[in-house]
């Protein structure tokens, strides 16, 4: 059994993941609809790894026997006004995101949940690398965006991101 807690917010966790991964779907068809498409493609993959995200605190609840409870999934509500907003949205949202989890460690560790903390582990470190990931975006798009041949170049960067699993596995 885990902490009543603790329990709560890695099942309000699926939620959040779950999400994520609607938020960069619609940041995947802004750009889609722009023609953008390497850029569609980097969020499109982004969207598939937060839905992984969600399988693995959805996972762990299972595997410790704590009950999940599905909850209704909100509209993205974040404003696309134009390319660099929707990457700066992106990076607002993983530094949220880094915050949940860090609440969700603070929570395991007030009550000695060495478990759920060996757990987190893993997300901690993607949280640095998806805060990096929005970070480097944001200063190639400031460096490159402006100019049509520097954005041709980097949507096809993007374009080649290709998706893998997670590295965690449950
Ligand atoms: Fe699941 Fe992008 O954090």
């Amino acid at each position: 059994m885990l902490n009543a807690k603790v329990s709560e917010l890695l099942n309000q966790q699926i939620n959040k993941e779950l999400y994520s991964a609607y938020l960069y779907l619609d940041f995947s068809n802004y750009f889609s609809e722009k023609g953008l498409d390497g850029f569609a493609n980097w969020y499109m993959i982004q969207a598939q790894e937060e839905r992984d995200h969600a399988m693995l605190f959805y996972k762990y609840l299972q595997n410790n026997n704590e009950k999940v409870t599905l909850e209704a999934i909100a509209k993205p509500d974040k404003s696309l006004d134009s390319d660099m907003a929707v990457l700066k949205a992106g990076l607002e949202h993983e530094e949220y995101v880094t915050s949940l989890i860090n609440d969700i460690y603070a929570a395991a560790y007030d009550v000695k949940d060495f478990r759920t903390m060996q757990f987190l582990d893993w997300f901690v470190k993607e949280q640095g690398e998806e805060e990096t990931n929005a970070n480097d975006l944001i200063s190639k798009m400031e460096l490159f965006g402006s100019d049509p041949k520097g954005l041709y170049m980097l949507n096809s960067e993007l374009g080649a991101r290709i998706y893998s699993a997670p590295s965690l596995v449950l």
